[in-house]
């Protein structure tokens, strides 16, 4: 084992995978190294509970932990997110385990760990919520990467009837907007040229008691305008909240990519409304029609619940013929699961797992038609690229192949010369559609190479 290391196990969403990466950064900046699960001192579950049986997934982790460390009381364990604000200390009756700290509490995780590591004695639950957006330490300098993502607020107050955010992740607050721009700034000077705004619900970004005032409009302004930056995407916008000037973004902001993931859940109204989506299918169909007229090439992907209580045959068709008629490029399904405390964990009519497993599948069948000609309607077109990294599957005959995203999103695979090619911008033209991702030709030469 080597004194002052550490290991990150992450599930979830985004904004955990954005949680570890910070905590990776502030615990380096104290003296720590990342090691392997074998060797790490301190090893940390960052977990999430929005679907099924997440408890499990966590005692399965804690188990495997076990097995590694042989139990060792010089190995120190911790567990944060959204699985620790929920169990909270129950979690203390895993031995190794003496650090718990929610979604609010991760940002004291460096501190104490650092003391629980001079006191072996000692266990520390960091579970309360706080009233406003607390900044965080800063950490180790990021390392250079294309892309990267920059928190604008925490929590929900939607209350969606599926949802265990707003419980685990507590009530919504949002950032000052320096302490954005400034992370904006410190990730473009790393060498990012693509920022993500995340947020679990950013157009309502400023609307708490803890915002400055700026509407989520403004910060897209503020953060487009910054030197360097060549993309601007953001997670997770809510349909009832996209108002006219979040549309208009799209026909307006230089480098706001044509590319959205815009939750639907659902396609018929009566499952929307015992959701408590407070958007209907017209209104949902309407906001694809101003999008697509403010940016006519926009791609959307979505999010679909399929067996939700009281689903139907009919309505189940409903969200297939949404899908359609909004023409996703790519979706995130899942069957329903309840979630405790939920409203929708107490509604009554549940649906048989096989009727959800069978729509799921039906769901999904569409999709990959969809995803298929969507990507099929590529090929041909020429596109800008960002390159991210060498790409995991090297294209036979090419030299090395790299991978990066086009502004739509797509993973795009182009042979390039051998050499580091992270951050690079190039344009190439697609040749080819596999299932999930698009080949490109080697790139055309970059204005003013010659
Ligand atoms: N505000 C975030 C929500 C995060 S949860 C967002 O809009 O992205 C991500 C997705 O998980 C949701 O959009 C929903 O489709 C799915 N989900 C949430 N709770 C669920 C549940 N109880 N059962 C099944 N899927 C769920
Ligand atoms: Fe999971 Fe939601 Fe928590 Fe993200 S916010 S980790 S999706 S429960
Ligand atoms: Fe969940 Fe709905 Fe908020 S899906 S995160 S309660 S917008």
């Amino acid at each position: 084992m080597k004194e002052h290391s550490f290991h990150i196990i992450t599930f979830g969403c985004q904004m955990n995978v954005h949680d570890s990466q910070w905590l990776a950064r502030a615990l380096e900046a104290r003296g720590f190294c990342e090691a392997a699960p074998e060797e790490a001192q301190v090893i940390v579950v960052n977990t999430c509970s929005v679907r099924e049986k997440p408890e499990l997934k966590v005692m399965s982790t804690l188990g495997r932990i076990r097995q590694i460390t042989g139990n060792s009381p010089r190995v120190l364990v911790g567990v944060t997110g959204c699985v620790a604000q929920q169990l909270g200390e129950n979690l203390f009756r895993h031995r190794q385990v003496r650090l718990v700290a929610g979604s609010d509490g991760i940002a004291s995780a460096p501190a104490a760990i650092e003391r629980l590591l001079e006191d072996p004695a000692l266990r520390l639950s960091l579970l309360d919520f706080t009233s406003h957006y607390e900044e965080r330490e800063a950490g180790a300098p990021l390392p250079r990467a294309a892309a990267g993502h920059v928190n604008i607020m925490q929590g929900c107050d939607n209350f969606c009837a599926y949802c265990i955010v707003p419980f685990t992740r507590g009530r919504q607050k949002s950032r000052l907007t320096p302490a954005i721009l400034a992370d904006c700034r410190a990730l473009l000077a790393s060498g990012a040229s693509e920022v993500t705004l995340l947020g679990q619900n950013v157009n309502a970004f400023g609307r708490d008691k803890s915002g400055d005032g700026t509407s989520f409009r403004q910060l897209l302004d503020a953060v487009n305008a910054l030197p360097g930056l060549a993309r601007l995407r953001y997670v997770t916008p809510h349909p009832k909240d996209m108002g006219p000037e979040d549309v208009a973004a799209f026909g307006e902001l230089e480098h706001l990519c044509p590319r959205l993931h815009l939750p639907l859940q659902a396609g018929s109204d009566a499952v929307l409304k015992r959701m408590g989506r407070k958007y209907d299918a017209a209104r949902f169909l309407a906001l694809v029609e101003q999008l697509r007229a403010a940016c006519p090439d926009i791609a959307l992907s979505t999010d679909l619940i399929v067996g939700f209580p009281g689903e139907s045959e009919d309505d189940f068709l409903q969200t297939l013929d949404m899908m359609r008629a909004c023409n996703f490029m790519s979706s995130f399904s899942f069957c329903y699961s309840d979630r405790p405390g939920t409203s929708a964990s107490r509604f009554l009519d549940k649906i048989p797992p096989d009727v959800q497993q069978d729509r799921l599948l039906r769901l999904q069948a569409l999709q990959d038609t969809l995803s298929q000609t969507w990507l099929a309607q590529r090929v041909g077109q020429e596109t800008d690229v960002l390159l991210e990294e060498r790409s995991r599957r090297d294209t036979p005959g090419d030299d090395e192949s790299w991978q990066g995203r086009d502004p739509y999103g797509a993973l795009v695979h182009v042979p390039m010369p051998a050499g580091e090619h992270t951050g690079r911008m190039v344009r190439t033209r697609i040749r080819h559609a596999h299932r999930h991702s698009l080949v490109g030709e080697a790139p055309l030469p970059e204005r003013g190479d010659d």
